[in-house]
């Protein structure tokens, strides 16, 4: 494989948010993600760490951008650790120059970069797509140790919106307003060996900023506890369908652990009330239910819907030795 006739750079995603949006949009067929310019911009301002950074491949003749990959920050713990994880996402490679180590160059170059962060990856992908294929082999050749944590576990319903009365033990609001109690629910998740979401003000208050509709959503509390059981980030997600760009509500960053079915069904409705656009039936999907009961969410009214995702923890040699990281078995993160 040659990529002599590409340059490859790294630098901070938010200089070349626009070349990279033409890239994304020209490398996935629906259905998808809609990468606008305004999503992928939000996404690059993630703060934490040493910031968003961007592998890039240009070719040598057109100066055109033809590969692409980049890592966000994100808070989350395992175990006795915690600190900034990089989402790594966005890998493309323009459909004109495939199969000739676009992908494979600009891997090298992040993951390099990454590393001398010493900050552990986190990074999903389709089962047996040539996305997963390429991870498999990218992040060994940097000298990174590769643990898949398994298959994303997505439950959805298909929910019509509903009057004020049924949703009455489920707040929604904004992600800023709610952050305090929105976070504490997210820290009471204690599973171990699972990598939790563990957003800090400071992310929260990013999440509050997404281009799209984005709610923080909280059930419960029950018996004498003044925190709520089951919280999330809900989002309308834009995805790119063979109709044109298309919404759908994800809710992100579960907190289940203490759910009745009762307050997650609560949930579910609240999120078709009051995101759906223009008050009709909504596919309402929860696409990493990791620490959720398959019986609480059977009785909630949710089934399991086939499962598109699969995810890795990626240590490179600098973050273990400096941290010497618990390796996790699953995660409740966002899929990015
Ligand atoms: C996946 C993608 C980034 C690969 O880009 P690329 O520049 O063609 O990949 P490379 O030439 O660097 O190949 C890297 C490795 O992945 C493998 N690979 C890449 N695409 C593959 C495919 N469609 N099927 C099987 N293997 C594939 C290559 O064979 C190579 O492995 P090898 O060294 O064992 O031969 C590109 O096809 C793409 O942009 N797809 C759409 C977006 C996407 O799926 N992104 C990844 C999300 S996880």
């Amino acid at each position: 494989m040659s990529t002599t006739d590409a340059r490859v750079e790294v630098v901070h995603p938010t200089s070349v948010v626009r070349e990279a949006g033409n890239l994304l949009r020209a490398a996935w067929s629906p259905p998808s993600l809609h990468y606008s310019d305004e999503f992928l911009a939000w996404q690059f301002g993630f703060p934490g760490g040493e910031g968003a950074l961007a592998a890039t491949a240009w070719d040598a003749a057109s100066e055109r951008l033809i590969g692409f990959a980049a890592v966000t920050p994100r808070r989350m713990r395992v175990n006795d650790w915690s600190g900034v994880v990089y989402a790594l996402s966005y890998v493309a490679a323009h459909p004109s120059a495939r199969g000739r180590g676009i992908a494979a160059a600009v891997y090298a170059a992040l993951l390099e970069a990454v590393d001398a962060a010493a900050c552990p990856v986190l990074t999903f992908a389709q089962p047996q797509s040539g996305g997963e294929r390429a991870i498999r082999r990218a992040y060994p050749a940097a000298g990174y140790r590769l643990y898949p944590l398994g298959e994303c576990q997505a439950w959805g319903a298909m929910v019509r919106p509903s009057s004020a009365g049924e949703t009455a033990s489920c707040q929604v609001g904004s992600v800023a307003e709610m952050s305090a109690s929105l976070g504490r629910v997210l820290k009471a998740q204690s599973a171990r060996d699972i990598l939790w979401a563990d957003p800090d003000d400071a992310e929260l208050v990013h999440y509050a900023r997404d281009p799209r509709t984005r709610r923080a959503l909280l059930c419960g509390p029950h018996d004498n506890s003044t925190t709520a059981a089951v919280a999330s980030l809900a989002v309308a997600a834009e995805m790119n369908t063979a109709r044109g760009v298309e919404r759908t509500i994800l809710l992100e960053c579960l907190a289940a652990s203490d759910a009745r079915a009762a307050d997650l069904r609560a949930m579910v409705q609240q999120a078709a009330t009051t995101i759906s656009p223009a008050g009709r039936t909504a596919l309402v999907t929860i696409p990493n239910a990791t620490g959720l009961d398959p019986t609480v969410a059977r009785a909630a009214g949710l089934r399991r819907l086939p499962s598109s995702f699969v995810s890795y923890w990626c240590v490179g040699p600098l973050a273990q030795a400096r941290l010497g990281l618990e390796v996790p078995t699953g995660t409740n993160a966002e899929i990015i």
